[in-house]
C-alpha cells in the first residue's frame, strides 16, 4: 500500500505541476507573499482575500495547504488520535482537504473524509485532492453551520477556520461540539501575537470534556519545492507551528 509520506509525494507533485501550468514561479511566490502578509497582518479580510486572483489560489494549493497537511498529520500523531481509526473525519472549512486526508492518510487511509467548504473553487479542488490522494470521501459545498452531523466513531477537524467563522456561528458550533458524543475533536489554528478572545472559553470547554490544549514546534525538513518557495516568499518554515485543542473519543 502506498504510504502516507508517498501519497503526500504525489499530491503535492500534482498540485505543483498544475500551478505552474498556469502561471510562474515568481507569480505564485507573489501569491504566497501575499498571501502570507493577509494571514498575518490582515486576518480580517481573510475569508473574502485569500481566493481572489490566480497567484494567492496557486499559493494557498501548492504552499499553504501541504505545509496545513503535515503539520495536522504530525498532531494528529503525536496525539495519537490517529487510532482507532476514526469511521470519518469531517473536515470543517476543509480548503483543499489538507486537514481531513492528513487525518485518514494518519489513519491508514480507511476513515471516509467529508469536507465542508463553502467556497466553490477550494471544494472543486478538495474534491480532486481526495481523488489524487485515492481517499474515500465526498465534499459538501455548504457552510460550517449546515454541516452533517458526526456520528459515533466519528472525528471532527477544523484546521485554520474556526477563526474565520462570525462570531453567531462560532458559537453554535462550540455547543454542537460540546453536545456530540462518541466523537473526537481537533482545532488548529496558528500561534499568533493577540490571542483571539473566543479561544478562552473554547479551550475551557475542551479541558471540561477531558481535552487538551498545546501549542507545537515540529522541525520539518520541507520537500524541495515548498522549501524553494518558502526561501523565495522571504518566509522561514524550519519548523511547523500551530496550536490546537483536542479532545479523544467520549462516552
Ligand atoms: C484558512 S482556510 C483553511 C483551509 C483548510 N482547513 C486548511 O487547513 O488548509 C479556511 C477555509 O475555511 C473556509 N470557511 C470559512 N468560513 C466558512 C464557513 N462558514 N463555512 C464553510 N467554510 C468556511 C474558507 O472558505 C477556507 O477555505
Amino acid at each position: 500500500m502506498v504510504s502516507s509520506d508517498e501519497a503526500f509525494s504525489g499530491w503535492l507533485d500534482a498540485l505543483r505541476t498544475r500551478e505552474l501550468e498556469r502561471l510562474t514561479f515568481r507569480e505564485i511566490r507573489k501569491g504566497v507573499v501575499a498571501l502570507s502578509r493577509i494571514y498575518v497582518e490582515e486576518r480580517g479580510r481573510l475569508g473574502k482575500a485569500v481566493f481572489d486572483g490566480a497567484g494567492k489560489r496557486a499559493a494557498f494549493a501548492c504552499f499553504y495547504t501541504p505545509l496545513h497537511f503535515l503539520l495536522v498529520r504530525a498532531i494528529v500523531l503525536e496525539l495519537g488520535a490517529e487510532s482507532p481509526p476514526p469511521g470519518t473525519v469531517h473536515d470543517l472549512g476543509c480548503g483543499l482537504g489538507a486537514a481531513g486526508a492528513a487525518w485518514a492518510l494518519a489513519a491508514g487511509r480507511s476513515p471516509f473524509v467529508v469536507g465542508v467548504e463553502r467556497q466553490k473553487w477550494a471544494a472543486k479542488e478538495a474534491r480532486r485532492s481526495f481523488d489524487t490522494l485515492s481517499l474515500e470521501g465526498r465534499i459538501v459545498n455548504k457552510s460550517i453551520e449546515q454541516a452533517p452531523n458526526a456520528q459515533r466513531g466519528d472525528a471532527v477537524v477544523a484546521a485554520f477556520a474556526v477563526n474565520e467563522l462570525e462570531e453567531a456561528a462560532r458559537n453554535t458550533l462550540l455547543e454542537r461540539l460540546r453536545k456530540s458524543r462518541g466523537v473526537s475533536v481537533l482545532i488548529v489554528e496558528p500561534i499568533a501575537r493577540r490571542v483571539h478572545p473566543w479561544w478562552t472559553p473554547w479551550r475551557a470547554a475542551f479541558e471540561e470534556r477531558g481535552g487538551r490544549a498545546d501549542e507545537w514546534r515540529f522541525p520539518v525538513e520541507l520537500p524541495d519545492w515548498l522549501a524553494e518557495l518558502d526561501h523565495a516568499s522571504g518566509l522561514d518554515h524550519r519548523e511547523l507551528t500551530g496550536k490546537s485543542l483536542f479532545f479523544p473519543t467520549s462516552p
